[in-house]
């Protein structure tokens, strides 16, 4: 196995990577009611897509229900980065469950978009993934007016009921090729199509993106740290196979496949906006165990964004 990795040289991390600030407001939030109102504390589906996130959380005192109706009465109750559809929020103030939002301020910007079209009469067309948290919630703004568009294809087909009244919304972790391939498709059918004023996609997936094509032009393989279920951390792996280089995507260090290092003097290694630093470290440290002696960064772009927390766990 050691013979495998011989050929390793150098590590070259992918700047930025691994949280964004979404994603460390809505583990804040849980971590902030833990500490203010004692366990337990009811999360509604994963807080953010990371399983060790998760772990760490339940370890504290989180329980990760479902759905509402797994939630006690008068359970504390926080809502997930990836955001809710009006009628969960309606569901649980008809329970009177306590309720802390945790919905990244930039998926609830896409929410707003989408009353905002849907209230003048489009048609909205959300390029994203089907069964994604994030995509339910914002279809659920407007049931029946906004249409979900994965692909090219579903542009050439998906149906609007006036063609002079149509815009759409992006699901805020698409890879930003592949949504703008899909917004021309939709333009070329719907001259009259309007989108929305900056862009959806949010500034961490961008960055991330950026930064990872670019350490996949100077590596051999890539290693995008990130669990499986996670959207951004899936993109990460398409965008850098895009850039031409092989990518994988690992849970944690346990899954690096020694295999996919053979041959390679440098290794490539990013992670989704929802892993923590914690992982890299380790991968990273492996990697260091495996040969490699020189560890850098490849930095495309500094992040300053940090969001205030929902006033109920504000401190004072
Ligand atoms: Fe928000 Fe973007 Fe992170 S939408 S949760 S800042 S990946």
């Amino acid at each position: 196995e050691w013979a495998a990795a011989s050929s390793l040289r150098q590590v070259v991390l992918a700047s930025p990577r691994s949280f964004c600030a979404g994603v460390e407001r809505a583990i804040a939030v849980v971590e902030q009611a833990l500490r203010q109102h004692g366990p337990p504390v009811y999360v509604r589906k994963q807080i953010v897509h990371n399983a060790r996130v998760v772990a760490d959380l339940r370890d504290r005192g989180a329980v990760f229900v479902d759905e509402l109706d797994e939630v006690p009465e008068g359970g504390l109750t926080v809502f997930s980065a990836h955001g809710v559809a009006p009628a969960v929020r309606q569901a649980a103030a008809e329970r009177r469950l306590p309720v802390i939002d945790a919905t990244c301020p930039l998926v609830a910007k896409v929410h707003a978009e989408a009353r905002r079209f849907a209230g003048r009469g489009d048609t909205v067309l959300l390029i994203g993934h089907a069964g994604h948290e994030e995509t339910d919630g914002t279809l659920g703004e407007a049931p029946g007016r906004i249409r979900l568009v994965p692909d090219p294809a579903a542009a050439e087909t998906v149906r609007v009921d006036d063609p002079s009244r149509v815009s759409y919304l992006v699901q805020t972790t698409l890879a930003t090729d592949e949504a703008a391939g899909v917004a021309e498709a939709l333009r070329r059918r719907f001259p009259a199509l309007t989108g929305p004023g900056s862009d959806d996609i949010c500034y961490a997936t961008t960055n991330r993106q950026q930064a990872v094509t670019e350490v996949a032009a100077r590596a051999d393989v890539v290693l995008v740290v990130g669990s499986d279920n996670s959207s951004n951390s899936r993109r990460l792996v398409e965008v850098a196979e895009r850039a031409g280089t092989r990518a994988y995507l690992v849970e944690d260090v346990s899954q690096v496949d020694l295999r996919w290092l053979a041959g390679a003097a440098t290794v490539g290694v990013s992670a989704g906006a929802s892993a923590p630093p914690a992982l890299v470290d380790e991968v990273v440290a492996a990697l260091t165990g495996l040969g490699a002696r020189e560890v850098s960064e490849h930095t495309t772009t500094v992040e300053d964004v940090a969001f205030t927390l929902p006033k109920e766990v504000r401190q004072p």
